[in-house]
């Protein structure tokens, strides 16, 4: 049995309590003394209630919380796999949306609906099973009229529904619109869009109001529906047994019982009435969660291989044929990169060289080919180890509000403030205060700065590859002849390749390959 089922059955056996306590005193003038028992009786059923109440909300609140950490667990394993290139284009907003607000919506349903649901197909029945053997007459205008709830209640119900559906579409799309609107509001103001822009968010707003209200009205109309029928089922059962008490035909203990119990039988289903929104609620958004943690996608995580890595592995790109779904980008690309080889990438601009980066990292899935490290296909390798022993920079980094030491140490979360500092100064980043500030996509720094704060990440890792995407682009020829001397550093023992269009940037490494037409042109010596 729950807690709330106990909570039920010890509520009947309180009302019967107080209607024998009352009874006794009322009609027999009975003493304090002997009713002595049945007060304790009476104040031992309460306390246990409270007890079980307050057990049944803690284990509806606890595994609330386990199943929105589990869901909001798998959105952010979801977002992961997807990858970068996958989630470029979808909406951060909706995203957000569904990771937190969707998953919050269903608070209410597993704390609160659930475990009333339970009660209600429970406590009715202990009720009437009680108060059929001690007036049937009773019992029968109580099921009569509780065969109402249910009816309204889907009617009702199936409307408010629709409408919630549309609710929770319109909510996610104002969401991310919101948000594209904030990340690009330097954009917005220069083409003085500002005030079309706030036109529209106003009138979403209003459209979501205006839906918000015909919601809560059906909400209130079913309520009121639900109040009206308990109460006309109460006063009936109330005439009934007021007559029959006065012609004497009934006694007043079972009559007090009943009118005590009658409230509470149609208390539970009220309340159920009440908190089926948050049902309706919850099943909208549970859509819109499975449908993000289902959605198509070019990318499914790869199954758990038993390959492990040596360090540092050999890489091979076999006739690898890749296209963004458009013009294709290689085609038919092969390359051998031995253990701890270091190879310079350079071609010209879409030539296809961070794409090579890309297909390494798992965001993208190639056409035809393969890519073999240490002779097994990139895809058996289990993704997290693999992406662990990468050290990526992107060609455009992304950095976090926050601080620059708070940025550099997402290379490794435990390390010191010595190790962030060394990393710093290793990627030529140290004339950056390690307290300065960031903005959110690194506002407030110049490209070269964010490229080399995010170079310095790499200096945490002990990665057995490197992959490198122009490092010294934004870089004056001073800052990249030393930042290319801290990467022969970071490299040294690692299987490399770095792209860059610059031939300086090559120094120190092995190998220079030149791409182009979606294929390997040459290998030249650096
Ligand atoms: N996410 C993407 N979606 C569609 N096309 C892309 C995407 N990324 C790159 N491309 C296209 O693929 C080609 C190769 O791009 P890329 O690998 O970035 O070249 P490079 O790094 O050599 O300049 C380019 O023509 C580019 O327009
Ligand atoms: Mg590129």
């Amino acid at each position: 049995m729950t807690f709330g089922e106990a909570a039920g059955i010890l509520l009947v056996l309180q009302t019967g309590l107080l209607a024998r306590i009352i009874n006794a005193v009322i009609f027999h003038h009975s003493a304090v003394g002997p009713l002595l028992p049945l007060f304790a009786a009476a104040l031992g059923v309460i306390a246990l209630r409270a007890a079980a109440t307050i057990g049944a909300r803690r284990t509806a609140a606890s595994c609330a919380a386990r199943v929105k950490n589990q869901l909001r667990a798998a959105c952010v394993a979801r977002i992961e796999g997807m990858g970068p290139l996958a989630l470029a284009g979808t909406r951060a907003g909706e995203i957000a949306h569904v990771t937190v607000d969707a998953v919050e919506a269903l608070d209410a349903y597993i704390a609160k609906y659930l475990p009333q649901r339970a009660i209600a197909t429970l406590l009715p029945f202990t009720i009437l099973a009680v108060v059929f053997p001690l007036d049937w007459i009773s019992g029968l205008v109580l099921v009569l009229t509780a065969v109402f709830l249910p009816v309204s209640m889907i009617v009702i119900g199936d409307q408010a529904h629709e409408r919630n559906q549309r609710l929770w579409a319109r909510l996610a799309l104002m969401s991310g619109r919101f948000l594209d609107v904030l990340q690009g509001l330097s954009t917005v103001r220069i083409f003085g869009a500002a005030r079309r822009e706030t036109a529209e968010i106003e009138r979403a707003s209003r459209e979501h109001r205006v839906l918000t209200m015909s919601v809560l009205r059906l909400a209130f109309l079913s309520s009121f529906m639900l109040e009206l029928i308990s109460a006309v089922s109460i006063a009936i059962v109330a005439v009934i047994s007021g007559f029959r008490l006065l012609h004497g035909t009934m006694a007043f203990s079972p009559a007090y019982f009943i009118l005590l119990a009658a409230p509470e039988y149609f208390l539970t289903l009220r309340t159920l009435g009440t908190l089926y929104h948050s049902r309706m609620e919850a099943m909208s958004a549970a859509e819109q969660i499975q449908e993000f943690l289902e959605g198509g996608s070019s990318f499914t995580a790869a199954p758990r291989g038993s390959v492990r890595i040596t360090r540092p592995p050999a890489i091979a790109f076999r006739e690898v044929v890749f296209s963004y779904g458009g013009a294709p980008v290689l085609t038919g690309l092969s390359l051998r990169i031995a253990p701890g080889e270091r190879v310079a990438l350079t071609g010209p601009s879409g030539a296809g060289k961070s794409t090579v980066l890309s297909l390494l990292n798992r965001f993208a899935r190639l056409q035809q080919g393969t890519i073999e490290i240490d002779g097994a296909p990139l895809e058996s390798l289990d993704m997290g180890e693999w992406r662990q022993g990468v050290a990526w920079l992107p060609q455009r980094p992304t950095l976090f509000h926050g601080t620059v030491r708070d940025n550099i140490r997402l290379g490794r979360g435990g390390a010191s403030e010595a190790d962030i500092a060394r990393a710093a100064a290793l990627a030529r980043a140290d004339e950056i205060p390690l307290d300065a500030p960031v903005g959110e996509s690194g506002q407030g720094l110049s490209t070269g700065q964010a490229q080399r704060i995010a170079l310095a990440r790499l200096f945490l890792r002990s990665p057995s590859v490197v992959l490198l995407d122009e490092p010294t682009a934004h870089l004056d020829a001073v800052s990249a002849a030393l930042v290319t001397e801290s990467i022969k550093e970071l490299t040294r023992g690692c299987t490399t390749v770095l792209v860059t269009h610059r031939p300086e940037a090559a120094a120190g490494m092995d190998r220079l390959v030149v791409m182009g037409g979606g294929v390997i042109e040459g290998t030249l010596t650096p």
